[in-house]
């Protein structure tokens, strides 16, 4: 069951599950995609970086899904959010897939040495110009996240940042649904760290279903939370969509919370800015 998650001055919607594409390269972000739109998918997030929207652009046009029922994220690398290169990112992201629009875009890593009024400013151009249909940012802290607040004149839709129970992101989410911003949890898995863990696999025994059911359970237990699991598998990919039969008691959730840790997060490049306490 793939649920509406509706945040934002009423009008933007996102679907709360969508297929995350990273490190999914030609045939194989093709037949992943493939796999993912014939489960029922409607949103895929993928990143000029991810080098790989000519492959999702391939895999939607020969599902031959209308535009109208995707929703397709992308994001622009953290050395090109200058206004003149932000703008023709999101160009080669929207030709790339070959949809006329992004229905989101987001900036992938804050940039400290880009001025984020400028960046904010070429992300509202891009949405006049009708190339997206909303704007977000990724990676950003909560420091950075009210400042983009302030400073956007369009209203900042989404946040996707690492988020799965070895990570706390209390502070994060508080601004999130304070703003009415939809929180996409990146690594729900942690790139898979979460699929071996003692506690999880325990409740997954319980419900009789899989360690990943779980983990997506806990997240879409949280109101204003979507995410975006990645996998490869065909299988893998119909069953993370295809969640809902598990229901996890306060208790369940209360102990998948106190998993978070202190070294619990996986993505911290060089490029990172300086994350919450
Ligand atoms: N904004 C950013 O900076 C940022 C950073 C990182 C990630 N992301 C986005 O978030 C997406 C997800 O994060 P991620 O790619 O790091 O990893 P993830 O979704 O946390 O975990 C992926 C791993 O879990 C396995 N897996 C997936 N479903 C499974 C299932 N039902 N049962 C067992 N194993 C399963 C996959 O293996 P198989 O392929 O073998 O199934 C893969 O090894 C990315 O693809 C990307 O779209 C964004």
């Amino acid at each position: 069951m793939n649920t509406a998650l509706s945040v934002t001055n009423g009008s933007f919607r996102m679907p709360r599950i969508g297929l995350g594409t990273w490190k999914l390269e030609g045939d194989g972000a093709i037949s992943a995609v493939q796999a993912a739109l014939e489960a029922g998918y409607e949103h895929i997030d993928t990143a000029s970086r991810y080098g790989n929207e000519e492959a999702i652009g391939a895999a939607i046009a020969r599902a031959g899904v209308s535009r109208s029922q995707l929703f397709l994220t992308s994001k622009v690398w953290w050395t090109d959010l200058e206004p003149g290169k932000l703008l023709s990112s999101i160009k080669r992201s929207v030709e790339s897939l070959g949809s006329e629009y992004l229905d989101l875009a987001l900036i992938h890593w804050p940039n400290p040495a880009v001025e984020l009024s400028k960046t904010l400013g070429a992300m509202a151009e891009a949405k006049a110009k009708g190339l997206v249909r909303n704007i977000g940012v990724s990676n950003f802290p909560s420091r950075t996240l009210l400042e983009a607040l302030q400073v956007s004149s369009e209203p900042i839709a989404a946040l996707q940042c690492e988020y799965h129970p070895y990570l706390d992101q209390s502070k994060l989410l508080d601004i999130c649904r304070e703003h009415r911003i939809a929180f996409v949890a990146y690594a729900p898995f942690g790139s898979g760290a979460l699929l071996l863990d003692p506690t999880i696999t325990r409740i997954a025994e319980t419900h009789g279903t899989t360690a990943a059911d779980v983990v997506l359970e806990w997240l879409m237990q949280q109101e204003g939370v979507a995410a975006v699991p990645r996998s490869s598998n065909p299988h893998r990919i119909a069953a993370n969509l295809r969640r809902g039969n598990v229901s996890l008691s306060q208790e369940e959730m209360s102990a998948i919370t106190a998993l978070r840790r202190s070294d619990g997060r996986v993505f911290s490049p060089t490029w990172a800015p300086q994350w919450d306490e």
